[in-house]
């Protein structure tokens, strides 16, 4: 039990939910009990998609900015609020719209394709988005003979344009969390669990995806637990999903893979992610703020690649 002036957090935060009618949405990569809360609990596709669907009055989005910022694009009339504003995210903020504008122009004629990791903006610049989840879907989606850009994340573009087979330029991002996990140190646990699988989300580096028995998206990823015969699995993405793989498969066990660091057991924590907690969760839903607001030219010129995405699946 969470208590918080002499009330439980959980109970507190359902008597709301039924109050204002809202429905909570969260990201695998939240914190345990936001993850015991949520009505639904997704990744970055699978969120949009509820988004999209829901009949809720109020959308508590329980993840980093830009997946609220894309659920209150597809509902403008909507309260999209989230527990805490600056939960923002390395990989959107490696790429700043007027760069990426400056970088378009230097590739005239190419197809943009930006992963939903990027500001509205950047997304207004863009034909198409995609996730982890249907990068690949998408890529087939744009004719052979059209050049293509992927943004901001290299690595996620480098599988896919390896699983694709298409060329792509790549805008030079990454995120701060994937990039750090170690190659030699999930070597070494390879070495003293020899049955365990590898799991990797795409955001890694190459020399990590190359450990891996399988590359996924986070849903791809719990999904893999259950479908794999293996007992024991290194798991090389934000730890907040091991909450959802050990209900999935209580009786087989999860590893952490390490970062770089010489005790680096938190820095594959999420820090944006991290910033939200049950304690903000219940704050935002009483004063229903922080509220996303989005400048509704901005927010019709992003809708459209957004709406594309969805269209694909
Ligand atoms: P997913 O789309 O796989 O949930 O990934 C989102 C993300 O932010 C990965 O770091
Ligand atoms: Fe962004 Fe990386 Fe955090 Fe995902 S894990 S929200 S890509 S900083």
């Amino acid at each position: 039990m969470r208590v918080m002036e002499g009330l439980d957090l959980f109970e507190e935060v359902g008597r709301l939910k039924e109050e204002l009618n809202a429905v909570i949405l969260a990201h695998y990569y939240q914190e345990p009990d936001i993850q015991d809360v949520a009505d639904f609990i997704g990744d970055s596709l699978a969120l949009a998609q509820k988004a999209q669907r829901t009949d809720a009055d109020v959308i508590v989005f329980c993840g980093v900015h830009f997946m609220a910022e894309t659920a209150k694009i597809l509902n403008p009339e909507k309260k999209v609020i989230l527990p805490d504003l600056e939960a923002g995210c390395s990989l959107a903020d490696s790429c700043p719209a007027e760069q990426f504008e400056e970088f378009l122009r230097r590739h005239p004629g190419h197809a943009v394709v930006s992963y939903v990791n990027t500001s509205a903006a950047v997304k207004a610049l863009s034909d198409i988005i995609c996730t982890s989840s249907n990068a690949e879907k998408i890529i087939a989606t744009i004719p052979e003979d059209v050049p293509i850009v992927f943004a901001p994340d290299r690595h996620l573009g480098r599988y896919v344009q390896q699983k694709t087979g298409r060329k792509m330029v790549l805008w030079p991002g990454t995120c701060m969390v994937h990039v750090q996990f170690s190659e030699k140190k999930i070597r070494q646990l390879k070495v003293r669990h020899p049955e365990a699988e590898v799991l990797a989300h795409p955001e890694c580096e190459e020399r990590v995806l190359a450990l891996a028995d399988h590359v996924g998206s986070t849903s791809s990823l719990l999904r893999r637990v259950t479908e794999s015969p293996a007992k024991t699995f290194i798991v090389a993405t934000e730890p907040g999903i091991i909450h959802q793989m050990q209900k999935a498969a209580p009786e087989k066990t999860f590893i952490r893979a390490p970062g770089e660091g010489p005790a680096c057991e938190a820095c594959s924590e999420c820090p944006h992610m991290r910033r939200n907690t049950l304690e903000k969760l219940l704050s935002c839903m009483r004063e229903l703020s922080p509220e996303i607001e989005i400048d509704e030219e901005l927010r019709l010129r992003a809708l459209r690649p957004i709406e594309r995405m969805l269209e694909v699946g």
